[in-house]
């Protein structure tokens, strides 16, 4: 992987649609496929209602992956939470990590996805909130 291009950190949330029935292995075997082709990793949580994902790469990459996934069907009402220019990769292991979304607080990834949306958008962290309650 290319460490010299600028690395951007996008984390969003969404909501299922009510419509879909979500397979998400499909999902996720798509995001491992075409992350890995394209120099992205990152993370996704699912709690059966709502997603977080965290994407990371080349900020081009990031974009255009984003832009596909904001267009899909499965899912609606994406907010982007924290988009940032990061000096190194968090998830650089994972093409894209997988984590049932039944966070609470004192759970280590919840605490860290709090800190990462209170840092660049202290009013959105009611939707961080509310993820973790399954609202
Ligand atoms: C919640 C969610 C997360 C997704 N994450 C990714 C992802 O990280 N990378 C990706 O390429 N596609 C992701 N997708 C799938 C894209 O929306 C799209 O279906 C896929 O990129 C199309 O790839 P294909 O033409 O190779 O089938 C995600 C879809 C959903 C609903």
């Amino acid at each position: 992987m290319s460490d010299e291009a600028p690395l951007e950190q996008l984390l969003y949330i969404s909501t299922v649609s009510p419509s879909q029935s979500v397979n998400l292995s499909h999902i996720l075997a798509a995001a491992r496929r075409n992350n890995q082709a394209n120099d992205i990793t990152g993370m996704l949580l699912f709690n059966g209602k709502r997603f977080l994902q965290v994407l990371e790469g080349p900020a081009d990459a990031v974009a255009a992956t984003y832009n596909r996934i904001s267009q899909d069907p499965r899912h609606r009402g994406q907010v982007v939470l924290s988009r940032k220019s990061v000096s190194q990769r968090e998830f650089g292991e994972w093409s894209m990590a997988y984590r049932d979304g039944h966070t609470a607080p004192g759970d280590a990834l919840y605490e860290t996805i709090c800190a990462k949306v209170a840092e660049a958008h202290p009013n959105l962290r009611v939707e961080v909130l509310a993820f973790a309650r399954n609202i």
